[in-house]
């Protein structure tokens, strides 16, 4: 198969539908809000990832609704700079997936899901308390692809702090993944778990 992504009877939907069953496991970021009204908002995010070490940046990229509108977790880093993002584990698959439906901006999604929040310690927008580890952001800067179909805002946020559940880390102080459990999206609907793994030594020259 060759896919001309010129092709003009090719809509951006398939390039998409067929990406995202490539571009995998994608972890997924949970990114927790609040509005300038004070409503907590809460939805996953798998096009996410951390993209720089020093300072440490995520990035996670909220695409356009059907009418075209943002997100509400787009509205809400805008109006006020700040987001956390908590790690998705397995116990967490059902809820999480329930709070991506499209709730109304004035729904407390944390409540409608079944989420607890938590304070954080520098930013407004609560931590996920399931959660083994929540990392408080600010808004480093937003990249905006447009608002037809298709298109996305990618939101670059520095972490500022990092809450970890001691409970998950392993002997050497980092996160021990048979504790942690994370999952990772696929396309269609299929999920990934990482209870499968492997090791690599770092390589010689040859
Ligand atoms: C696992 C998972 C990953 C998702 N990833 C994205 C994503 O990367 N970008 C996006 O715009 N929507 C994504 N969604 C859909 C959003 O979570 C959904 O549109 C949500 O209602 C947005 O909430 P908000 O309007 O409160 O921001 C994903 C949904 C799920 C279940």
């Amino acid at each position: 198969m060759y896919i001309d992504i010129a092709q003009p009877d090719r809509g951006w939907q398939d390039i998409y539908r067929l990406c995202i069953t490539f571009v995998n496991p994608r972890p997924i970021g949970f990114i927790s809000t609040i509005s300038a009204d004070g409503v907590r908002n809460l939805a996953p995010f798998s096009f996410f990832n951390m993209v720089n070490a020093n300072p440490p940046v995520v990035i996670f990229c909220a695409g356009r609704t059907r009418d075209g509108g943002k997100k509400d977790s787009l509205v809400n880093v805008e109006d006020t700079r700040e987001f956390v993002v908590a790690v998705v584990t397995a116990p967490m698959a059902e809820a999480m997936n329930q709070s991506s439906a499209s709730y109304p901006p004035d729904v407390d999604e944390f409540s409608a899901a079944g989420f607890t929040p938590k304070p954080a310690t520098i930013v407004q927008p609560a931590l996920v308390a399931e959660s083994p580890v929540n990392c408080e952001c600010v808004l480093d800067r937003i990249v905006d692809y447009g608002d037809h179909p298709g298109a996305s805002a990618v939101v670059f946020g520095r972490i500022v702090t990092i809450h970890v559940n001691d409970e998950y880390l392993a002997d050497d102080g980092l996160l021990d993944p048979e504790k942690l459990q994370t999952i990772g999206r696929m396309g269609r609907g299929t999920y990934a778990r990482t209870t499968d793994r492997f090791d690599l030594p770092r390589p010689e020259i040859k």
